[in-house]
Formats: structure tokens, sequence, C-alpha cells
């Protein structure tokens, strides 16, 4: 059985070499493949707001969403490294603010970690998450809280200035104590600039591959979307499956092929023959 990894586990691939995986999860059910799955950690993403809840963005999750769906996660990959999703308006107040959050996350869901959006300007939230005990996952780069302030979905770090701005925010996410940033949509070469100048581990989401770990939406991987961001890739073709067999389905009911004696209970009851 898988075992589950370590906060000191996850810091050491920076300078071992070794590379882990994320998903998102969302549910009691999938966390129950992750959990039988190599897969070393998951994320209960304030993606939720998309992916499980039908909105436009991530901007509208609740923290008692994300618990919600994280208990169910918890309960399905015991062996699995689960990290938190601080949602937009959770930590943004002020620091008590967000370690009163972060302390219902991490005893209500039971996580291991809990993640939030920015650099420099959210690491004196990230310092106090930190010294109340809970190990904290900075985010930079497109931070999908904020993409209304970015002009939408867009590749971050297209200039060297913008590149250096990334630069001093991962480093306030490390000197406030986080045990690893998430960079997303950046250019490789842009990750790789970040990755030589800090000393906590990169977890990359559409960042390129010279990261110590990668990250993917559960969703997009399994191919249950038609539309996918370039960098996710697809490991499976769900949706198309799925459709045919709830068509076959519909179909069989349709023609009264389906239940035949196999899916139905044939015990006799006396006087009823
Ligand atoms: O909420 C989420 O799923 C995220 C992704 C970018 C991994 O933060």
């Amino acid at each position: 059985m898988k075992k589950k990894i370590t906060v000191p586990e996850i810091m050491a691939t920076k300078q071992n070499g070794r590379k882990l995986a994320m998903v998102t999860c969302y549910d009691y059910t999938s966390a129950t493949l992750v959990n039988e799955s190599e897969i070393e950690l998951i994320l209960v993403g304030d993606s939720l707001g998309m992916t499980m809840l039908g909105y436009e963005g991530t901007v509208g999750v609740t923290v008692d969403d994300v618990i919600h769906h994280g208990k169910s996660v918890k309960r399905g990959a015991p062996q699995t490294f689960i990290i938190g999703d601080m949602p937009f308006g959770s930590y943004n107040v002020s620091v008590e603010q967000g370690i009163i959050n972060a302390n219902r996350m991490f005893t209500e869901i039971g996580c291991d970690a809990i993640k939030l959006e920015g650099g420099k300007r959210s690491a004196a939230v990230i310092k106090g998450i930190v010294e109340a005990g809970i190990p904290v996952c900075g985010h930079i780069g497109l931070t999908p809280q904020t993409t209304s302030m970015m002009g939408g979905f867009k590749v971050q770090g297209k200039s060297m200035e913008a590149v250096e701005r990334l630069l001093e925010d991962a480093k306030a996410i490390e000197e406030a104590g986080a045990f690893m940033v998430m960079v997303e949509g950046v250019p490789t070469a842009v990750t790789t600039y970040l990755k030589e100048r800090i000393n906590i581990p990169i977890i990359g989401i559409g960042a390129g591959a010279d990261c110590e770990l990668q990250g993917l939406i559960m969703q997009d991987m399994l191919g249950l979307y038609e539309w996918v961001p370039k960098f996710a890739k697809k490991y499976a073709l769900l949706r198309q499956q799925v459709i045919d067999a709830f068509n076959t389905y519909h179909q069989e009911v349709a023609e009264g092929a389906f239940p035949t004696p196999e899916y139905s209970y044939n015990t006799k009851v006396e006087g009823l023959e």
C-alpha cells in the first residue's frame, strides 16, 4: 500500500532530483482512485468552482465549499498528501483572518497543507499560517483568483521585468516559510530562472518540465472536457467513453434489453408463479 509522502520528503526533491505528481480531486470516489494510484499529492483546488459547481471561475468558492469537498477526498485518500486550497476572500483581509480559515481547513478537512495565491502581497499571511503550525504552498504566475487584474487566463512572465517580479514573489514566499511554491502558466525558461534562484521546490502547472513536481486538473487529464489548455495532456479520453456508455444504457432501456435476468433478482416467491 502507498505510504503518504511527508513535507520533508517533498522539500528534499529540491536536492535529490525525485519528481512528484499532483492531481486535483474533489470527491470521495475519485479520491479512492488517486489513492490506489502512485500519485503522491492531491489538491482540493478552488477550481472546484468550475469542475464541480459550474462557475466561470474560482471566485465565489467558499471555505465551506472547499471543506465540504475536502472531507470527502480525505475519506477516500488517506494515503495521499492532501493540500486544501484557500479560496478568494478567505485570507485577503488580515493575517488573523487567514490563520482562522487555514485552521478550519486544516482541522475540518484533516488536510496536510494549505495553498494560497500571491507572492509579496501574501507573505505576511503565509508567515502567520506557518507560525501557527500549518504547512503552506504558495502560488504565483497565473493566479486564477486574480485573473480579472491580469486581463484573463494569460501566460505570465513574458518580459524580463515580469520575470524579476515573479522572482521577488517566489523569494518572499520562501522567506515567509512556505515549503513549496506553485508556479502556473509561465514559459519553461522562466521556471528554470526561478528554480535556480530559490531553495524550495516548484510545483508547475503549465510551467514546463523543469519543476520538482507537476500538477494537473483531474478532469483535464482524464479527457472529460473537449477543450483543455495547451499544457494539459489528456491521459485518457473518458468524455466519449462515458457518453457512449450513457447512450448504450439508454438504448437498451428503450428497447427493453435491460435488465436481463442476470441483472434482476430471480428469487422464487411462493404464490406468485
Ligand atoms: O484550484 C486549482 O485547481 C489550482 C490549479 C491551478 C492547480 O490552483
